[in-house]
C-alpha cells in the first residue's frame, strides 16, 4: 500500500516534466461526507483530448526509457480500492488538474504519509517552480506557499538542506495542530 504523499510525489513529477511553473497541491479531508480528496493542479503544457483519455491506461506513456507509465494508473487503482475515483481535466497550453477522491474511513485508504517531507523536498529540488500545498481537515486549514518562503530568503536558495528541513518542520508543526478525527 502506497502512501498518498508518494502518489503526490509521482504526480507532481508529471507537472514538472510538463514544464509547469506553478503547481498547487491540495488535500481536503471531509469527515462529514467521509471523503479525502487530493488534487494536483499545474500550469504546464497540458494534454490534448486523446492523450488525456489514454493516461489511465498503464500502456500509454510519453516516456521513452520504459514502455509503461505508472503514475496515474497507480493513483487510480489506489483511489478505486478505497471506494473513490480519479478525474483528470487538461487543456493544451493551459495546464492539468488531477483529482483523486478516497473514502476517508475505507480500510484500504492509504495513510496520508509524509507530506511535509515530500512538499519541502519538491520545493527545494525545483527552485524555479513554485508550489503551494493546502491541507484542510474539517475547520482546520493550512496553506504552504513556496513564494512566501523565497521572499523571506532573498538570496539564500530554497534548495539548501537547512531550508528544506526548516520547511518540513514548519509544515509538520502546522499539520500537527489539526484536529483530525482519525489521526494516523
Ligand atoms: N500534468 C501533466 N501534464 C501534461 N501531461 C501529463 C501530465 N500528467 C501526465 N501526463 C501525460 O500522461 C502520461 C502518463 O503519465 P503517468 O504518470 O501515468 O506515466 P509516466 O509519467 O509516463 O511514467 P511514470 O509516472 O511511471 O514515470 C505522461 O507520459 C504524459 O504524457
Ligand atoms: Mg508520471
Amino acid at each position: 500500500m502506497k502512501e498518498i504523499a508518494l502518489h503526490i510525489l509521482d504526480i507532481v513529477q508529471n507537472s514538472i516534466s510538463a514544464g509547469a511553473t506553478l503547481v498547487h497541491i491540495g488535500i481536503m479531508e471531509n469527515l462529514k461526507d467521509d471523503s479525502l480528496t487530493v488534487s494536483i493542479n499545474d500550469n504546464g503544457q497540458g494534454m490534448d483530448k486523446e492523450t488525456a483519455s489514454k493516461v489511465s491506461d498503464p500502456f500509454f506513456t510519453s516516456r521513452t526509457t520504459r514502455k509503461v507509465g505508472l503514475g496515474i494508473p497507480l493513483l487510480k487503482h489506489s483511489a478505486e480500492q478505497a471506494g473513490g475515483k480519479v478525474t483528470l481535466i487538461s487543456e493544451p497550453g493551459r495546464g492539468t488538474t488531477i483529482t483523486a477522491v478516497f473514502r476517508h474511513s475505507h480500510i484500504d485508504r492509504p495513510p496520508v504519509g509524509d507530506t511535509p517531507g515530500v512538499v519541502s523536498l519538491i520545493a527545494g529540488a525545483n527552485p524555479h517552480i513554485d508550489f503551494t500545498y493546502r491541507h484542510s481537515a474539517g475547520e482546520d486549514v493550512y496553506v504552504f506557499d513556496s513564494r512566501e518562503i523565497k521572499e523571506v530568503l532573498e538570496d539564500i536558495s530554497i534548495g539548501e538542506p537547512r531550508i528544506i528541513s526548516y520547511m518540513k518542520e514548519m509544515i509538520a508543526e502546522n499539520l500537527n495542530g489539526f484536529f483530525l478525527a482519525g489521526k494516523e
